[in-house]
């Protein structure tokens, strides 16, 4: 898989995530909807995968969020009790993830870095996460390629990301961003050709020394049916966001037609590792 092209990747608008104000903690608006709709399940996801890979205490556990935003994944990745660095390219999310942490007395680094470029050195954490991060980056080859150096031997990369059929152009495109009826995020918060399918991601994942596990279906707990009408309320205005995102919550699923997470381990060759 290559770098997006110039021409795609201009029409994703990551432009949102630098807006000033707090857009990620205030309850009715749309990027809180991350906390309730799909935080419990991935970091219930996590913490499972990081319990089974690594068997010491998990305050000697170092995770990394790359694409924190405003902290909604890190502030339940420090509650655990790893020791948790979060980092993303936005500064007025890092703001809100700073003095949100600060509120809450949690102890949570925030950095400045982007995925392609990641201000560590190599071998540092047990546990990267990106989740909601892979589908907005412009060179996804060079983030695994990042994500895989910071890793120590042995560490976990856990993802969530959106895959690449027609059900997602259908979903997370035309019915989520586009048709007004239901639309509920901004026009072009994601661009379909950024989707990731799952062998692309799995490729990727082999060529940096990144041994893929496992993939996990995502989808609402409730039919789609029921949900296009939640959505047609909330876009008339007889739900808030708060309350659309009271209704129901993502769960996993068979199919990853929609959205998926996973994980891949770091292991080394042999002749390569240093003992
Ligand atoms: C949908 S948000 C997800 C935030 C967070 N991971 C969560 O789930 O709460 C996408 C985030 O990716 C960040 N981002 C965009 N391009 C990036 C890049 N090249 N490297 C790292 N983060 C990036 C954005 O600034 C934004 O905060």
């Amino acid at each position: 898989m290559q770098k997006i092209s110039e021409e795609i990747y201009s029409r994703i608008d990551n432009n949102i995530y630098n807006l000033e104000g707090d857009r990620w903690w205030q309850i009715d608006f749309s990027l809180n909807l991350i906390r309730t709709l799909i935080n419990p399940f991935r970091v219930g996801y996590a913490k499972k995968i990081i319990e089974q890979i690594n068997k010491i205490d998990s305050e000697k556990i170092s995770v990394l969020e790359v694409g924190c935003g405003g902290g909604i994944l890190s502030e339940e990745i420090a509650k655990i009790g790893y020791i948790t660095t979060g980092i993303d390219p936005s500064e007025s999310s890092l703001n809100t993830a700073i003095e949100h942490a600060k509120e809450n007395n949690l102890k949570i680094k925030y950095e400045k870095g982007i995925g392609e470029n990641l201000p560590f050195q190599s071998d540092s954490f047990n546990v990267v996460l990106c989740c909601d991060v892979l589908e907005h980056v412009h060179d996804l080859p060079k983030v695994i390629s990042e994500i895989s150096r910071v890793l120590k031997n042995g560490g976990v990369f856990i993802y969530d990301t959106f895959n690449r059929t027609h059900f997602s152009k259908i979903s997370a495109i035309k019915i989520l961003q586009e048709w007004k009826r239901w639309a509920i995020m901004p026009p072009n918060l994601h661009v379909w050709e950024m989707f990731i399918r799952p062998d692309e991601i799995i490729s990727l994942l082999h060529e940096n020394q990144l041994g893929w596990k496992e993939h996990r279906g995502i989808k609402p707990n409730i039919s789609y049916l029921k949900m296009l009408r939640y959505l047609h309320k909330r876009a008339i205005g007889e739900l808030t966001y708060q309350e659309f995102g009271n209704k129901f919550h993502m769960i996993e699923s068979r199919s990853t037609q929609i959205m998926y997470m996973g994980y891949a381990v770091k292991s080394f060759p042999l002749h390569l590792q240093k003992n």
